[in-house]
């Protein structure tokens, strides 16, 4: 595995950055450990074969905690599926030994496989290699570009028949998901795809269910929990309140405004200093969004959480409004 580990290394970030991303503290009413817990002692360097079926092939990305390989499916490869591929997400050697850490990957799994919807990425299965003892998610392979890279691409933004493409299915999916209790939790463009089956949301390593949805799913506790992206991280959650709807569509909010015009709404500094600073007094529509979607964006882009009084689909639905019934909605100005 020496040619897909060195990526790695270089990606791991430092101990000291980790402890800024720590969100492996379970609320104190979690105490169950995973019946497949790995240990300490037997945690072994990743091999070229996953649970006897999956080779991993190239890596796609890796983050603070663990990585996304492209994998061959042997299995299906074996009774001739001509598309063997899948994304395996697992965790990274640093943290195979937290059983918490195996416990939030199969709380990404679970959210994820709890949304059926063609815009969202599809989970296939969550998964021990016994021998080296990590656990792993595999999901549909995409293929195509994040929306950050597009941001590389087109700096200038792009004009709305094409914003509209993405804007739209975007919204509708994260309606989709707060309607099932599902919180994404870490709305940026690098987050999203556009593949070459359409737009894809995933990434739900910091996402949490709605109160009574998927009970059994541990509860984070936020007071060692500081994961957030700046940029897109509304400023209740900087501040340490509990993930709400309404923090998914501050992010949702800003991700739309830089795709219309190439720059983010508040100069990618933290939404609680953007607020300190009156960073809006400076905030105008990007020139690529039709006037009538203003209003809406903006009440989305609130730093004041009541103030933000708009649903994903409430967005949608102003950003989806032709002229001709434009005036009935309401948000306007
Ligand atoms: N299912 C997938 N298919 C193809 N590429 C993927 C898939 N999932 C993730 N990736 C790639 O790996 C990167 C990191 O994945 P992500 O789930 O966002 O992990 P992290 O939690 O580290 O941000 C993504 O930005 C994307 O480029
Ligand atoms: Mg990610």
């Amino acid at each position: 595995m020496s040619e897909i580990e060195s990526p790695i290394d270089d990606l791991l970030i430092s101990e000291e950055q980790a402890s800024n991303l720590t969100y492996f503290a379970f609320a104190k009413s979690h105490n169950a450990e995973p019946a497949l817990a790995p240990k300490k002692a037997s945690i072994g360097v990743l091999p070229d074969v996953l649970a006897g079926r999956y080779r991993l092939e190239r890596l796609l990305g890796a983050g603070g905690m663990g990585a996304v390989y492209r994998a061959r499916d042997l299995l299906h490869e074996q009774f001739g599926d001509p598309d063997p591929y899948v994304a395996l997400k697992i965790l990274s050697e640093e943290f195979a030994e937290s059983p918490d850490a195996s416990a939030l990957l199969y709380s990404e799994f679970a959210l994820t496989r709890r949304l059926r919807h063609d815009n969202v990425v599809r989970a296939h299965t969550f998964e021990v290699d016994t021998d080296c003892q990590r656990a792993f998610i595999t999901m549909e392979y995409m293929r195509g570009l994040t929306l950050d890279k597009l941001l590389c691409e087109r700096p200038l933004g792009l004009p709305w028949k094409e914003l509209r493409d993405i804007v739209l299915p975007l919204l509708d999916t994260l309606a989709y998901a707060h309607c099932r209790g599902v919180l994404h939790g870490d709305l940026k463009p690098s987050n999203v795809m556009l593949s070459e089956d359409g737009l894809r949301l995933f990434d739900f390593g910091l996402g949490q269910a709605e109160e009574g949805v998927l009970p059994g799913l541990p509860h984070l506790s936020r007071e060692r929990f500081n994961a957030w992206t700046p940029g897109y991280a509304a400023p209740e959650l900087l501040e340490g309140q509990p993930l709400s709807a309404g923090a998914d569509v501050y992010g949702v909010a800003c991700v739309i405004y830089e795709l219309a015009g190439g720059k983010p709404p508040f100069r990618r500094v933290a939404s609680t200093l953007a607020r300190d600073e009156h960073l809006e007094r400076e905030l105008h529509a990007p020139k690529n969004l039709p006037k009538h979607c203003w209003p809406a964006l903006r009440k989305a882009l609130s730093f004041n959480a009541a103030e933000r009084s708009i649903t994903a689909g409430q967005l949608r639905d102003a950003m989806s409004a032709t002229s001709s019934w434009r005036q009935r909605l309401r948000f306007r100005a």
